[in-house]
């Protein structure tokens, strides 16, 4: 079998050395934690962890988070400073549009990451189904965009999404409450970039 290509080798390193991201987590986190009810002992999955920028807001508020990712030196950081989070952690390699992981989470977090799965109607159906009842998503990525975010856009499938056409597909997999708010701007020197956060809950 051949091993898949890190696509974020280059970046691991100095992933955490950029503000813009570090705010940009907080941003998101901010925006979740206001409107998701998560319970002190909550069980959390950050969908595409990378070193743990969302997760470590998030850690205060709960009681266990589960970092998934499919970037081996993403998921390097992340364990490098697995000590200096408020909460349990876990950290399971894998990419999940091709994996299943048999566990049931209060909640699914994400950031930057869902434009890096081609299929959206799969992955959110896959978070629905690894949802407890009454458990939430959060999912911040950006608004639609015209392909300049990224300076290289390999293993990128989607120039950010309209918020709609979102809504749509949620609603479709059964998902309830969907909201959406701005979380962030995100300022680069040719352009400013809006960065959406989705929440939803899966019936009870
Ligand atoms: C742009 S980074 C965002 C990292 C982190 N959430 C943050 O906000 O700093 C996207 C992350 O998603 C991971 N990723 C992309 N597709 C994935 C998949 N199918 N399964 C698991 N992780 C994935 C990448 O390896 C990468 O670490």
């Amino acid at each position: 079998m051949t091993e898949k290509k890190d696509l974020f080798e280059n970046k691991s390193k100095n992933w955490d050395m950029s503000s813009l991201r570090v705010q940009n987590a907080k941003e998101i986190a901010d925006v979740i934690l206001k409107n998701i009810k998560l319970a002190s002992n909550a069980k959390v999955m950050d969908f595409g962890a990378g070193t743990g920028l969302l997760s470590y807001f998030i850690a205060p508020a709960v009681g266990e988070i589960v970092a998934v990712d499919n970037s081996p030196s993403m998921l390097d950081e992340f364990r490098a400073k697995q000590d200096e989070f408020a909460c349990d952690t876990d950290v399971l390699l894998l990419d999940l549009t091709t994996h299943d992981i048999d566990t049931k989470f209060d909640a699914i977090i994400s950031s930057m990451t869902i434009h890096h799965v081609q299929d959206i109607k799969l992955i959110l159906a896959k978070f629905y189904s690894m949802l407890s009842s009454g458990g939430y998503i959060g999912i911040a990525d950006l608004d639609s965009e015209d392909g300049s975010f990224h300076d290289d856009n390999e293993g990128v499938f989607h120039f950010g999404f309209d918020r709609d056409e979102l809504a749509k597909i949620a609603t479709e997999i059964g998902f309830k409450d969907i909201k959406f708010e701005t979380a962030n701007e995100i300022k680069k020197p040719n352009a400013t970039y809006s960065v959406f956060c989705m929440t939803a809950r899966k019936d009870i």
